[in-house]
């Protein structure tokens, strides 16, 4: 990495959100967000004859915390916890059927199971979950509906493959996170290579389509050689697709995360080199890389999307479908419409005592202002395409908030005509969240006072 590079990573490597919402969670404002006004704005968004909509279904059960862990998880390795919680998830879902009895008839596009580890179900319980689901709901004709699950490699087997195959799924996410041993051990993750590599050839055996590895940068001793290896290994299984997440630091969020010593983290210009050794790698064997930290090859259907226009994202971060709502089920679940973000009760006794009750429950929410919806649409776009359409208005602003980045060659504007657009460059790539932040109107009205983002970098 060059010295110009490491000077702009030290400029640039502030605390920013990934924008997998926007407004982003910590500026939502609740007030008015009760769940009958959730309802009502899911009621009016299924109420358009031709919306089409996503299904995430939340399993929050691992068996063992994996010290960097951010994701809303309940440890236990209590299997009788899975009835009881599928029976939840059922209530939940006839809830909403009955509210909304249009939710049976508009096209659903895509359905993913994430958490947590979905696959702490078994066999037998994963098809008993979505067996009354995919029952009531309508597929898009003629096309397969996207059916995805994140599995975690060390709790899955052949007949959990061949349980969700029964049920259409072809498309699963490993966690892998990282081949070295070392780091393993120092992220309580043992998940040894043989693991991955037998479930990866059981799931293409199977006839799964597309499988992706969620890989971390970031992470306690990681260096370049072992960032190398790691790749070294990764292409020789050649997984679909590749996450490569930035680490998200946020001891003060997740207080597990302090049981690693500091020393060993890399940051900074050290960590981004991590990413590029990946990046470098995966670009020389027919990767293409997509937004912000996804790698697809040109037969996966995240590439086509990426080509077409057609990349969407939302909390489940990059996907290829633009729906208008994203309904979540589960303890912590959030859902999505135009109008509307809504998060499910966040602790796991209390949701399920809420569901028994035949009550849809509220964490939190925020509905969406004429401005949010907006900046949503311009944010959405830049994270997708790299390139989002100014309003003229926009333009004086965008020229004095964006004018280091300008300066220093990272983002800049193309002219089609009387139309501006602001693009981020190829050196600008690494501070795509960085640009998003002139968009991001509330948090740039009010700065936070504690931090609240991981690192941009
Ligand atoms: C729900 S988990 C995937 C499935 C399964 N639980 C597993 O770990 O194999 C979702 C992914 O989030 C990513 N992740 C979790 N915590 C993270 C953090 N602090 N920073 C960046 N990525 C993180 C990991 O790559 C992980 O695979
Ligand atoms: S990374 Fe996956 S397996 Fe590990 S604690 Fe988080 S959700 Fe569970």
């Amino acid at each position: 990495m060059s010295v110009e590079t490491r000077k702009l990573i030290e400029k640039y490597d502030i605390p920013a959100p990934r924008y997998t919402s926007y407004p982003t969670v910590p500026y939502w404002d609740s007030s008015g967000v009760t769940s009958e006004k959730w309802i009502e704005e899911l009621r009016h968004a299924f109420s358009k004859d031709d919306v089409r909509w996503s299904l995430y279904l939340h399993i929050p059960f691992c068996e063992s915390l994996c010290t960097f862990c951010g994701c809303n998880t309940s440890i236990t390795k209590n299997h009788t916890r899975e009835d009881p919680y599928i029976e939840a998830i059922h209530r939940e879902w006839d809830l909403y059927l009955k509210a909304i009895p249009e939710i049976g008839e508009r096209i659903l596009e895509e359905i993913h199971l994430g958490g947590g580890t979905p696959t702490f179900l078994s066999p037998d319980n994963l098809k008993k979950l979505l067996g009354p689901i995919l029952a009531k709901i309508k597929g898009p004709e003629g096309v397969v509906m996207e059916r995805s699950i994140e599995v975690d490699p060390r709790r899955t087997n052949e007949a959990h493959l061949k349980a969700l195959r029964e049920v259409g799924f072809t498309r699963v996410s490993m966690g892998v996170q990282d081949f070295d041993p070392e780091v393993q051990r120092l992220v309580n993750r043992i998940q040894p290579i043989e693991i991955t590599e037998n479930l990866t050839r059981a799931a293409r055996g199977l006839g799964f389509h597309s499988v992706n590895y969620d890989l971390i940068y970031g992470l306690p001793k990681q260096s370049p050689e072992s960032m190398l290896r790691t790749m070294k290994e990764t292409l020789r299984l050649r997984p679909d697709r590749i996450a490569l997440y930035s680490y998200a630091h946020v001891p003060w969020i997740k207080p597990v995360q302090r049981l690693f010593t500091e020393a060993d983290l890399p940051t900074g210009a050290d960590k981004r080199v991590l990413y590029e050794i990946a990046r470098e790698a995966l670009l020389g064997e027919g990767y293409a890389e997509i937004g912000m930290d996804h790698f697809a090859l040109p037969t996966d259907s995240l590439y086509t999307a990426s080509q077409g226009g057609k990349l969407h994202r939302n909390f489940m971060g990059y996907t290829s479908h633009r729906t208008e709502i994203l309904l979540g089920l589960g303890v912590s679940a959030i859902s999505e419409t135009p109008g509307c973000f809504h998060q499910n009760e966040k602790a796991l006794p209390a949701f399920e005592k809420m569901m028994e009750a035949g009550k849809i429950t509220t964490h939190r929410g925020h509905l969406l202002n004429s401005p949010d919806r907006e900046n949503r649409e311009q944010i959405l776009r830049l994270m997708t395409t790299l390139e989002v359409e100014l309003k003229t208005s926009q333009l004086p602003d965008a020229t004095e908030f964006l004018a280091e980045m300008i300066g220093d060659g990272l983002v800049d504007f193309r002219k089609d005509g009387a139309r501006t657009f602001l693009r981020v460059t190829e050196a600008g790539r690494p501070f795509l969240r960085n640009a998003c932040l002139f968009f991001d109107q509330r948090l740039r009205e009010k700065a936070p006072q504690t931090r609240i983002f991981s690192k941009s970098i």
